[in-house]
């Protein structure tokens, strides 16, 4: 297991590979730039949410516009601020227009989110909204069905505890939404409080193999000036 501050060192490295990404063409050239995610990285708690908006694409910081501002409003409710938890989404590039991501966009950063959880380990990912539900869940349940029923889902080599919740941009509009958010975001510290999953046994044989060489699909490193914004507490 690693340390906090080699965790950090390999986010901000998975991080360096992310901002040059350029898997998705058409992401790569209209985002301003790449929105990792930000938060604690030893943080017991993980929200994954769809995907950067106009603000987030502009700021490079996850859930900073109007549904941002919802879900440190529902953290507070339950104790947390955004130095307690880490904040991602399933693509780390807005969408032109706000359009649904693709499955092929998914599929192209599934990496890169699945190297935040092995490294962030956390105990509970609250899946915000279908998108990041039915990619965690590897299903096609919709949102609806599963809201604030939490799961033990195994994610790369460790189990955790899954709780899909609607997405604040949903609960934005819609007052019956937002009720039933408040009241499954209230479940949280419960949630938090239970032990952690069994283990699936590790796998031996993965140590013993050779180094893999990089994929084919490793993406540059920008060594553009930009200052990059990895908010890691
Ligand atoms: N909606 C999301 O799913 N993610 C963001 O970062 C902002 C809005």
């Amino acid at each position: 297991m690693s340390t906090s501050a080699e965790r950090r060192e390999e986010l901000r490295s998975v991080f360096e590979q992310a901002r040059g990404c350029t898997r998705c063409a058409q992401l790569a050239s209209t985002r301003t730039q790449v929105v990792f995610g930000a938060g604690n990285a030893d943080a017991d708690l993980m929200f994954v949410g769809e995907a950067p908006g106009a603000k987030e694409d502009e700021q490079g910081v996850p859930f900073v516009g109007a549904a941002g501002k919802l879900l440190d409003e529902l953290l507070a409710g339950v104790g947390f601020a955004r130095r307690d938890v880490f904040i991602a989404n399933a693509l780390k590039c807005r969408p032109p227009g706000n359009r649904d991501p693709l499955p092929a966009e998914i599929d192209n950063c599934r990496d890169y989110l699945m190297e935040q959880v092995r490294l962030i380990a956390p105990r509970v990912i609250c899946t915000l909204g279908n998108f990041s539900t039915k990619l965690l869940r590897g299903d096609t349940t919709g949102i609806s069905r599963l809201h604030g029923q939490a799961e033990i889902v195994t994610i790369g080599s460790r189990a955790v505890r899954l709780y899909p919740l609607y997405h604040p941009a949903a609960a934005l509009y819609t007052r019956a939404l937002l009720d039933t958010l408040r009241a499954d975001v209230a479940r949280l510290p419960a949630l938090l409080a239970l032990d952690l999953p069994a283990q699936p046994e590790p796998i031996v044989e993965a140590v013993l193999q050779p180094d893999p060489a990089p994929p084919s699909w490793a993406p540059q490193i920008d060594d553009g000036s930009d200052e990059p914004q990895l908010g890691l507490f």
